[in-house]
């Protein structure tokens, strides 16, 4: 029988890396997801003693992202992960989502073998694509013996699924990872690191997919988590219009579970919108503030870090999620105070939406 070689498993979903525009000069005006995940590999060579599998799961704009998608993804990958000749699995990925599709990849299956999230911010039709040499730099890091955890490779610079975020609309370099900086970076073939890849050195047990995997794919819709800002001249008027569809429950809408806004400054919001999110609170919606800068320092405990302890393997379930602040809502929200997290509002939500998920679980009534 012949031996199967080690294997990069790709799965394209779409964006502008697999875009095309009527001009090569139009780097701005074209269509996103359009050439199929062989066409963009067709001019590339597999790292050599690698064979390239392809598969097209989605053919989206990312900006168009549900939760149906999202499940296809986790599955998808995971099921790569699972085959043992499978050394990585690279996702062509719009960019416009990519940090929560990468988040939610790294907090969910924290995988030991690599993840490449690879997009590109020009059409493959653009005098100057960049999508080829992404694709390039993730197929050498993905052959990289070594390389683990959820990765974005961009512009030459690799970041950390889980702490990635687009920062520009149309730069080749459009993505950072805020004060964490790059992992690493790979120029002509060579690579440069900095900092341990996600799950290096750390303890080896511990994850949320055996958990929460089965519920992530399951048919029900996850917890719904809406996702606001504070500003200047806030009135509250959206989440007290939001409380009322709660409240009347005519089943057109899921219940609205979790709120995650997006305040000012260190995570402030304006007095206006308080009151409401306590009666959201009141409502038993839970609320969760991060900053619309894009990070913050928590006054009290990242309301956060149980599920990213549990999910980096830093705490085990086991290990009392009591103290971890999972028995209820926590100290901060009897005092009135909301709980705060120093993710990026994208992240931050989606971490709201596992946390909850995770608070079902653990309070659902024993199945008998
Ligand atoms: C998308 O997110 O699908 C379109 C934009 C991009 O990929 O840069």
């Amino acid at each position: 029988m012949p031996q199967q070689l080690p294997t990069l498993a790709v799965i394209g979903t779409g964006g502008t890396i697999a875009g095309c525009a009527l001009r090569p000069d139009d780097a701005l005006n074209y269509q996103a997801a359009v050439l199929p995940v062989q066409a963009l590999l067709a001019a590339l060579e597999p790292p050599p003693g690698f064979a390239i599998e392809a598969q097209q799961l989605a053919q989206i704009d990312s900006k168009d992202v549900s939760e149906a998608h999202w499940r296809a993804l986790l599955q998808a990958v995971q099921q790569q992960l699972e085959r043992p000749w499978v050394q990585g699995v690279l996702v062509t990925h719009g960019t416009d989502t990519l940090e929560e599709s990468a988040f939610l990849l790294q907090t969910v299956l924290r995988p030991a073998k690599p993840v490449l999230l690879v997009g590109a911010m020009r059409p493959s039709t653009a005098l100057l694509s960049d999508g080829a040499q992404n694709l390039s730099d993730a197929l050498l890091l993905a052959a990289t013996p070594g390389t683990r955890g959820v990765l974005v490779p961009c512009a030459g610079r690799i970041f950390a699924g889980h702490e990635v975020r687009k920062l520009h609309p149309h730069r080749l370099d459009a993505f950072g990872a805020g004060d964490a900086g790059a992992l690493a970076a790979l120029a002509g073939g060579r690579l440069q690191r900095w900092r341990p890849w996600p799950g290096e050195g750390g303890p080896q047990h511990g994850s949320l997919a055996p958990a929460l995997l089965p519920r992530l794919l399951a048919d029900a819709p996850w917890p719904r988590v809406e996702w606001i800002n504070s500003h200047g001249a806030q009135t509250g008027a959206l989440v007290r219009a939001l409380l009322l569809q709660h409240a009347q429950a005519d089943g057109s809408e899921a219940p609205l579970r979790g709120l995650l806004v997006a305040g000012t400054g260190n995570a402030t919001v304006h007095a206006a919108l308080a009151q409401a999110l306590h009666q959201a609170q009141q409502a038993g919606v839970v609320v969760w503030r991060c900053s619309r800068t894009g990070t913050c320092v928590p006054p009290g405990p990242d309301a956060a870090q149980p599920l990213l302890d549990w999910a980096y393997g830093l705490r085990s379930p086991a290990q009392g999620a009591e103290r971890a602040g999972w028995q209820d809502e926590g100290p901060e929200s009897a005092a009135g105070e909301l709980p705060a997290t120093a993710l990026p509002a994208p992240q931050a939500r989606l971490a709201l939406q596992l946390h909850l998920l995770v608070q079902a679980h653990r309070f659902a009534p024993r199945q008998t």
